[in-house]
């Protein structure tokens, strides 16, 4: 992979199951990590040992916190945003509640609209040639069920970043998109091993036959990152093991 040894990367979920991998692999490869998420310190203890490592605790479904996050970091901004916090509610939709999916929308595309404003300012102020990394989802174009408003946010956050980056091209600025599949963290990993059905249903779909390793959407980030995608932007980097080619089974889908 290529050193990163220039840049300060503003990465927001940084403590989540994939946010600690993605961390450890800029860390490693040189970069400063100015970490942002709603968990506490502790979660982030490990990774505040590290010298290029700080820590903000911020909701950043809460615009102001925003604003206030980017004047302490006005002084020596960042020069790359990794916007990685996201939450999935999921659940046939009509038992969805609206503030759930309020929760979701807020944060997987209000506040990443938000915080892409709040940046692009800085750099334009600062003339700064700054890259965005936005998180979606293989989901962002596949109706996989039971998370139709989380699906939704991510395919608004593919039109938030093309949106970016063809607006700010011409001031140097990037935008692309990173999709993973099934990531062997959280529910999905504590699933694959206990419940043989989820293993069996998302085994057949996961064309590759396996869960995504999260160091596997790290290197995805990392590329995106570095000059080597230096004339990508507008850009969705689909890195899913295939699951997006599954065929949906309509008795699948309509099992309840
Ligand atoms: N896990 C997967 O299979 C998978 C697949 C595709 C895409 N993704 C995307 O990757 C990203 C990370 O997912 P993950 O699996 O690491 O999830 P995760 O739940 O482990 O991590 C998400 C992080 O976001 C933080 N967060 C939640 N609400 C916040 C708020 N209001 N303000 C600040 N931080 C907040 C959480 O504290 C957590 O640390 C998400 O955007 C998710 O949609 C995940």
């Amino acid at each position: 992979m290529q050193p990163l040894d220039e840049q300060r990367i503003l990465l927001t979920g940084v403590a989540g199951g994939i946010g600690k991998p993605v961390t450890n692999l800029l860390l490693k490869l040189g970069a400063q990590v100015i970490g942002v998420d709603i968990a506490n310190h502790d979660s982030v203890r490990d990774l505040l040992k590290h010298p290029k490592f700080t820590y903000y605790q911020i909701d950043l479904a809460e615009a102001e916190n925003i604003e206030k996050l980017m004047e302490i970091l006005a002084k020596s901004a960042p020069d790359s945003l990794v916007a990685l916090a996201g939450i999935v509610v999921s659940g046939e939709l009509v038992l969805q509640s609206s503030s759930d999916v309020e929760r979701v929308i807020n944060l997987n595309l209000t506040s990443q609209i938000n915080l892409s404003k709040s940046i692009l300012s800085l750099w334009l102020e600062k003339n700064i040639k700054g890259n965005i990394v936005f998180v979606s989802s293989w989901v962002d174009h596949v109706p996989w069920p039971g998370i139709t408003p989380y699906a939704a946010s991510k395919a608004g956050l593919v039109a938030v970043c093309r949106g970016i980056a063809r607006e700010y091209a011409r001031d140097g600025i990037r935008a692309n998109l990173i999709s993973p599949g099934i990531v062997d963290v959280g529910m999905a990993a504590k699933q694959w091993r206990e419940e043989p059905d989820y293993k069996a249903r998302a085994s057949r779909a996961i064309p590759l036959g396996r869960l995504q390793q999260p160091e596997e959407v790290a290197e995805g980030i990392a590329f995106l990152l570095s000059s080597q995608s230096q004339y990508m932007t507008g850009s969705n980097l689909l890195i899913d093991g295939g699951a997006s080619l599954y065929p949906l089974d309509p008795e699948e889908v309509d099992k309840r």
